[in-house]
């Protein structure tokens, strides 16, 4: 949710610090802060709103020392202001925290019972008089300190220390939210995201939950949670930090939008065969035992164990959040159309709790872009519990925890993805949807070559079917002024087009701040017909499908209500031109790739109408990219 940065090493740590927090700057936005050494001492500068605030502060200051630390933040105790901006300093103790401290309350109670005196509503200040008593109060080392911390504190937390009894330190710390270390000439930086490591070094360890690292003079020592000293393996990324530019687009997330024809070539390339034009899910590792061993995988024996599992499987659950959580309720059509496997599909938040039944041979697949998502990385563990069900990852972010906690992995390929809007990680996730079907489909034997070559050539065309789509990038330009002015929007479908409808609902709610309704389009006598007036916008997905004729008659009645519909459909369709003020032709496609195609104008619709209402695309109000706590 917040991002954290720390630097020591040879180089200014200002620049470094605050170039890492422009780079994370999409996990929080509501305030930023540092703490940097100078003269012997960590001097804190912090700020309300966004990173440019606190850079306008900074532009007056200098450091002398070669030690900070680094924060942006997304408010969960305490108003997103000055005082409860971090790093929070107590004595000589300096700390920044991302996550949430459950049982912050009887710990504060009891220190301030003590005399602790504190200055912000957040949990986190509590980490940092934990860390003064032991140091300060009872001589503790600063890692010491830390370590005999943790077993008090309950939660999701990464926190980063540094102490001015001992200011070339500094100790890294965590359960749940990521950290991220890389060292290189002398420096060290540690970060919650690979964006502000990559322009020091590509050689990173991950830190995991209940690990501590002990930074000093450029060299980095992990530890358990016990003081045992840990052998870590360096990982080499393979990316560099232009793929974060703009590269000449006004936001990430317009760029993000025209890369979709390239996420979805790149979410497909490794499973198909471009001679046969089949599927097989390439890589995906249930073969092995434990993600490290994912290097060593024999391609052929994990073929055969992918298709032993998903032979065996008998019902499905999908988890996940979000955008992640339509393109899982596109994955429900596809499954049990083509594989005939009945799917349940849950939002994490509920699945986690609502005690649900899962049968023996049962997959759970689990859809997460960040890969970090609390609730969703929190079903997952729930499930891995259950030994006779597997889970299946779909992630964006390589190494991530989901991605790691998993039995099976498959990657969106998406590459990184700032805007907070999620676009093209959405469409890669439907790529791979398709092709989770149809490989269960095989697997029953339920798809017979013909019509798994007709499902795999739609795919191949929807990246240059895409590229056409697109254009719609000028109409919707010019429409954001009139658009903007509805009072409403009800977003509606049937079938697989029904979560397209949510999907793009949410992204106009998130993106323009404007009430939009996503609906099955077959519900709306049973109450949303009552919203239909001439202020309401009226978007209707009605491509040639099995539904077409259904769902027309639900625009009919829409349009009779006084609602100003504007319909997306396939090639040129002159009874969807009468019945709509707007209509939107598509590339004709099929069934299973429609959704890939109708997500696109949906996207531009949002983007532009909240361009034109000034807003913030990239970081929507109240928003953050990666939501690590619950
Ligand atoms: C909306 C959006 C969110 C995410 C959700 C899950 O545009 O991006 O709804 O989809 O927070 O995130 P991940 O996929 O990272 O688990």
């Amino acid at each position: 949710m917040c991002g954290i940065v720390g630097y020591t090493g040879p180089e200014n740590p200002k620049d470094i610090i605050m170039s890492g927090l422009k780079s994370l700057e999409y996990r929080g936005y509501d305030s930023a802060g540092v703490a940097i050494l100078h003269q012997g001492q960590f001097k804190r500068v912090r700020a309300e709103g966004k990173l440019t605030h606190l850079a306008q502060k900074l532009d007056k200051e200098s450091f002398d020392g070669h030690v900070g630390i680094g924060h942006t933040r997304w408010a969960t105790h305490g108003e997103p202001n000055e005082t409860n901006a971090h790093p929070h300093k107590v004595g000589p103790i300096s700390i920044v925290h991302n996550g949430i401290i459950e049982n912050y309350a009887e710990l504060k109670s009891e220190l301030q019972q003590q005399g602790a005196v504190f200055e912000s509503e957040t949990d986190s200040e509590l980490v940092a008089h934990l860390i003064y008593q032991k140091n300060q109060n009872e001589g503790m080392s600063l890692f010491d300190s830390v370590l005999s911390i943790l077993p008090e504190l309950t939660g999701a937390y990464s926190i980063l220390a540094v102490s001015e009894k001992r200011p070339e330190e500094m100790v890294a710390f965590k359960n749940g939210p990521p950290l991220i270390l890389g060292a290189s000439g002398g420096a060290v930086v540690v970060a919650s995201d690979l964006q502000a490591i990559m322009p020091i070094t590509k050689d990173v360890v991950y830190l995991e939950d209940d690990e501590v690292a002990f930074i000093e003079k450029g060299q980095v020592q992990f530890y358990s949670k016990n003081g045992e000293a840990l052998d870590k393996a360096t990982v080499h990324i393979d990316w560099s930090p232009e793929q974060v530019e703009k590269q000449g687009y006004a936001h990430f997330m317009l760029k993000e939008i025209f890369e979709q024809p390239r996420a979805v070539a790149n979410a497909l390339e490794p499973h198909i065969d471009l001679n046969s034009h089949t599927v097989r899910l390439k890589n995906v590792g249930f073969s092995v035992d434990g993600f490290d061993q994912l290097d060593q995988i024999n391609i052929e024996e994990d073929f055969k164990k992918t298709d032993e599992v998903f032979k065996s499987v008998e019902r499905i659950f999908i988890v996940a959040c979000g955008t992640s959580y339509y393109a899982g309720m596109v994955g429900e059509y596809l499954i049990e159309q083509m594989a005939g496997i009945p799917v349940e599909v849950d939002v994490a938040s509920e699945f986690r709790y609502r005690h649900t039944i899962i049968p023996e041979n049962s997959l759970v697949i689990v859809i997460s872009q960040s890969g970090e998502t609390a609730d969703t990385l929190a079903a997952l563990r729930q499930v891995k519990k259950l030994n006779s069900v597997k889970v299946l990852s779909i992630c964006n972010v390589k190494r991530s925890t989901i991605d790691r906690e998993a039995h099976g992995h498959l990657y969106m390929n998406a590459g990184v993805e700032i805007g907070v809007a999620s676009t093209k990680a959405f469409v890669s996730t439907l790529s791979l949807m398709n092709l989770v079907a149809m490989s269960l489909a095989k697997a029953k034997n339920n798809l017979d070559v013909v019509t798994e070559n007709k499902y795999v050539e739609q795919l191949l065309a929807v990246p240059s079917q895409m590229e056409k789509v697109l254009a719609y990038d000028k109409f919707f330009k010019s429409a954001a002024d009139t658009l903007k002015n509805f009072k409403g929007f009800l977003y509606m479908g049937r079938g697989i087009n029904f979560p397209i409808a949510l999907e793009g609902a949410l992204k106009l709610k998130e993106l323009a701040y404007m009430h939009a309704e996503g609906y099955a389009a077959g519900e709306m006598k049973h109450g949303p017909l009552a919203l239909i007036d001439s202020q309401m916008a009226i978007v209707m997905l009605v491509p040639q499908d099995a539904l077409y004729e259904k769902t027309v008659s639900n625009l009919e009645e829409a349009k009779a209500r006084g609602g100003v519909v504007i319909s997306i459909g396939s090639g040129e369709d002159e009874k969807l031109k009468k019945l709509s003020r707007h209509y939107l032709s598509l590339p004709e496609a099929g069934w299973t790739t429609n959704p890939l195609l109708e997500v696109l104008p949906l996207q531009l619709l949002a983007y532009h109408v909240a361009n034109s209402l000034e807003y913030d695309v990239d970081q929507p109000r109240n928003l953050a990219k990666s939501v690590t706590v619950e």
